[in-house]
């Protein structure tokens, strides 16, 4: 029996593969390699001495499946395959909708037409726009989503959740990310942004290694613990973890688990933090606010801890560390 994998050659999901095989299971990954490189899957089998069947493929392609469950016994799938950029999708939400909500729907598709009725999907805390209260519980409504990326993730959890009530066999568990940032302790696998990241930790990074000359603090004026923007960065390493055992935890019907670790980091803790764990100084300048963004964004896990048994045991150190060492062994990413 395997686990299908889509977008697991990316940034969660080579991470999440790892883990994967240190829990005994076989994975089969799906992905087009529109945002990621093969050489993150060569670096993987380094990392578990494992082999895994690969098919560079997109999720809508529906020929594809046909290919893969004849050559694997697939009892599950993990669904990370997506666009992920906000600014992106803000040009091109056609685009976003196309790949992630038509994809995603060709894809359950398929699924269910071979009885596979066990999935993983990958959200986000986007879908709390500006959350109505901190720390933000499972229970917290939805809110206005500022962009096409986010939307189509929740209507992707829309989508599944009614599919859900139709089917009492589907076992569908709605993972949301908080700020995944770090890597995996080898430095052999990281995250690698096309062009200048958006996010702040690669950001940080570059800036460090010289890749770029000075970061932008996007506004010192929230309601926060000094100004700058909070958010609840989770090491990579134990979000994947979490998919681990939301797999083996896994029952019929609809499971929603923020994956965080209830602590709230400003951008200006974040910038002090790494300078200390590296040594290197990280010149910033705070500018405007950058729109769309919330001052403050960190959840509550309990109820993963509860149900799942999951936590997160990484701290903010280690989390400099290890994107550290990514960035410093692979200063140009996989290329
Ligand atoms: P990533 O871009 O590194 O990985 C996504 C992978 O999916 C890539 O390898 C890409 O090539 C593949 N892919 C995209 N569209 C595809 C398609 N149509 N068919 C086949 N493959 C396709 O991103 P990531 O950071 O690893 O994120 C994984 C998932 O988690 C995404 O769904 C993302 O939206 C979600 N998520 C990420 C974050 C974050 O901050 N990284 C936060 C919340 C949610
Ligand atoms: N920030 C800066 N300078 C930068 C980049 C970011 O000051 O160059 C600040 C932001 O203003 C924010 C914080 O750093 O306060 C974190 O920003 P990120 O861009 O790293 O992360 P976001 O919280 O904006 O969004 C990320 C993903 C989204 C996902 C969300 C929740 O990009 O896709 O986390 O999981 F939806």
């Amino acid at each position: 029996m395997a686990i299908l994998v889509t977008g697991g050659a990316g940034y969660i999901g080579t991470h999440t593969l790892v883990e994967l095989s240190a829990a005994g299971y076989k994975s089969v990954i799906l992905d087009n390699l529109s945002n990621s490189s093969p050489l993150a899957l060569e670096r993987v089998k380094k990392i578990t001495g494992d082999d895994y069947k690969f098919y560079k493929a997109d999720i809508s392609d529906r020929a594809i499946y046909k290919k893969i469950f004849e050559e694997n016994d697939i009892e599950a799938c993990i669904h990370f395959a997506g666009l992920k950029s906000v600014s992106e999708s803000v040009s091109f939400p056609l685009y976003y909708f196309q790949n992630n909500i038509v994809g995603s729907l060709v894809l359950i598709e398929e699924l269910f037409k071979r009885n596979v009725k066990k999935m993983i999907f990958s959200s986000s805390a986007t879908v709390y726009g500006e959350p109505a209260f901190v720390p933000i519980t499972e229970r917290c409504p939805k809110g206005e989503i500022p962009s096409p990326y986010g939307k189509t993730k929740s209507m992707i959890e829309e989508m599944l959740i009614d599919i859900s009530k139709a089917d009492k066999e589907f076992a569908l568990v709605i993972l949301r990310y908080f700020n995944p940032i770090g890597a995996h302790e080898s430095g052999l696998i990281g995250e690698d942004p096309n062009e200048i990241p958006n996010n702040l930790m690669p950001y940080i990074t570059q800036v460090a290694v010289g890749k770029l000359p000075r970061l932008r603090v996007f506004g010192n004026d929230y309601k926060t613990k000094d100004g700058s923007g909070v958010r609840d960065y989770i090491h990579v390493t134990d979000l994947a973890d979490g998919h681990v055992m939301a797999l083996q935890k896994m029952k019929k019907g609809v499971s929603i688990y923020n994956l965080g670790t209830g602590n709230g980091t400003s951008v200006l803790e974040m910038v002090k933090a790494f300078e200390n764990v590296s040594g290197v100084n990280v010149p910033y300048y705070v500018t405007d606010r950058r729109p769309g963004d919330v001052g403050e964004c960190y959840c509550s896990a309990e109820k993963a801890k509860k149900e799942l048994g999951w936590r997160a045991v990484r701290d903010i150190q280690k989390m400099c560390e290890d994107a550290w060492n990514w960035q410093k062994n692979n200063p140009n990413g996989y290329s």
